[in-house]
């Protein structure tokens, strides 16, 4: 079992279609095979009004980005409060498929609002939580994007709000990502996400088996 100053908050970010959802729930079911008490979450999402909100957010036409940053942050409190911190006083791993950095690299750096004030809205809505390891499923943006395409054929168009924004977009949120990461070497860890999801199955095995000194 991981013990008390080992990262139990691992959150996994990227860009649609980077393959987050598999590599989360490959990852706790890794983790519960190995004996860990585990708990996945998805942002937006997780509680009665984070779903809510992940379906005006995901669907709901034209929205301001000052206000569709509010609705994340609105909805990444209410996960905070009523499941992150929680669990991890019971000393569960949580694993968040998305959290705040999600907010930076697209609010700010796809919308284009302040990164400083971005940030001040992540650590109210957060009380200051911060993951201790954040895995950045990194790929060519336009490779990203063209897997949503496949997996997206057939939904209606209301519900790409984000995938139906233009390359250029994504661009800028792929770049915001790497920033992030550079800016804090210790926190993140950066995988090749075009790679077979096998593979990076693996690679996110092995980092996250080494910082929680499991056995591998
Ligand atoms: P998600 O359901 O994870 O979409 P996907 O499975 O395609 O990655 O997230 C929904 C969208 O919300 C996604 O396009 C990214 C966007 N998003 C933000 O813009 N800001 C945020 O803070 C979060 C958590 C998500």
């Amino acid at each position: 079992m991981p013990h008390g100053n080992m990262p139990h908050f691992i959150s996994i970010e990227g860009s649609d279609g980077a393959g987050k959802t598999t590599q989360a729930t490959r990852l706790v079911e890794r983790l519960k095979a190995a004996g860990v008490a585990v708990l996945y979450i998805r942002e937006p999402g997780g509680t009665p009004v984070g779903e809510d909100l992940r379906r005006v957010l995901k669907s709901g036409g034209d929205i301001n980005p000052r206000a569709e940053l509010l609705m994340f942050e609105a909805a990444r409190s209410e996960i905070v409060e009523k499941i992150i911190r929680p669990a991890l006083s019971r000393g569960d791993v949580v694993v968040a498929d998305r959290f705040s950095d999600s907010s930076v690299a697209y609010q700010s750096y796809g919308r284009g609002l302040a990164v400083a004030e971005v940030r001040d809205m992540n650590r109210f809505a957060t009380g200051g939580l911060v993951p201790d390891l954040t895995i950045l499923l990194d790929m060519p943006a336009h490779d990203a994007l063209g897997r949503t395409a496949d997996r997206d054929k057939g939904t209606a168009g209301a519900q790409r709000r984000f995938e139906s924004e233009p390359d250029e977009f994504h661009r800028r949120v792929a770049d915001g990502y790497r920033k992030l990461a550079e800016a804090e070497p210790k926190r993140w860890r950066v995988l090749d996400a075009s790679l077979a999801a096998d593979q990076v199955a693996a690679a996110v095995w092995a980092v996250v088996a080494q910082r929680l000194a499991l056995r591998q």
